[in-house]
């Protein structure tokens, strides 16, 4: 037996890729999901320049990685760098979860599927025959959407500030054999807005309001009209911060009775990666928690 070298047992390698990635709380919660599940995994920060994303994916995985989190401005990419793209993750035209394995890279995309998770199961959203009202036409937008029209919601409008880029959207899903009756595009302006709420009220329907724009980061708020956004069930932002965003403060000074951000997302997509790297889906509740009184903190 001399010679023979005794190893613990290697721990797989993930991590989340980002420019800037920092900031990222993936690898927080991945370690949590971690312990929670017995799993041994190790979750580090990779960060990469702008031109540099295929050499630094290639260099991860030649030094045993297993997968990768990517996060912006990487998506995009990753969907692009796939052997296997998962159907989702080609609606979405981007990937945020990378899988490497003997037959090649695998790329989906969980965002979605963490939105529909975090409306369902935390905030207790019922999709099925409600109103969507998407506020935004860039990634963000382009990733929920399939995801939310599966889950059942009865309309989708998705309305940006650049008009001509919220048709697109409409054409993505309706090419993909959703009834296209289901998603329109209407402007980003009080007026048209106005009138999605007299059909509403028409019509009884629940809304939700979803901001897909990064606008509330930068402390602008959205030419969305008061009563429409009281009369919804719940106002979600995508995105999260430590203060509420611009959109959140918007939306409970204009009465909507729920208002929330998005860190319950970020937990839900990642719970959705996990799963699909270790076959195993952890709780995502206590992992919540701990974010946010971290974050309020
Ligand atoms: P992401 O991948 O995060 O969605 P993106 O593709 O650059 O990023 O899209 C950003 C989205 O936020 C777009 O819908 C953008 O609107 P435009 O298409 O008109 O640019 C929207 N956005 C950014 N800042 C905004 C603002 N101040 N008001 C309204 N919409 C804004």
């Amino acid at each position: 037996m001399s010679g023979t070298e005794l190893k613990g047992p290697t721990r797989d390698r993930y991590a989340v890729i980002g420019h800037p990635v920092s900031h990222s709380r993936s690898p927080q919660i991945h370690r949590e999901f971690a312990e929670q599940t017995g799993r041994s995994i190790e979750y580090g920060l990779l960060p990469a320049d702008p031109d540099a994303f295929v050499a630094s994916v290639a260099t991860f995985r030649a030094a045993g990685g297993k997968g990768l989190n990517v996060t912006v401005p990487f998506k995009e990419e990753a969907a692009a760098l796939a052997d296997h793209l998962s159907e989702r993750a080609g609606i979405a035209g981007a990937a945020n979860t990378l899988s490497f394995r003997a037959d090649g890279i695998h790329a989906d995309n969980t965002d979605g599927a963490g939105l529909v998770n975090d409306l369902t199961r935390r905030w207790h959203q019922a999709l099925p025959g409600a109103v969507v009202l998407l506020v935004g036409a860039g990634g963000a937008a382009r990733g929920v959407l399939h995801p939310l029209l599966t889950a059942g919601v009865s309309e989708i409008w998705i309305a940006n500030r650049t008009i001509a880029r919220a048709p697109q959207l409409v054409d993505l899903v309706s090419h993909e054999g959703e009834s296209p009756a289901a998603v329109h595009a209407v402007a980003l302006e009080p007026e048209a807005l106005t009138d999605l709420q007299s059909k509403r009220q028409a019509e009884s329907s629940r809304l939700i309001i979803i901001n897909a724009t990064a606008a509330g980061l930068a402390g602008q708020t959205l030419p969305v009209p008061v009563a429409l956004m009281k009369s919804a069930q719940l106002c979600y932002d995508m995105v999260y911060a430590n203060e509420p965003t611009a959109f959140m403060r918007q939306a409970a000074q204009a009465g909507c009775a729920n208002v929330v951000d998005g860190l319950g997302m970020l937990v839900e997509q990642a719970a959705e990666s996990f799963a699909i790297w270790q076959a195993v889906r952890p709780e995502t509740e206590p992992v919540f928690q701990h974010l946010r009184s971290s974050n309020s903190g």
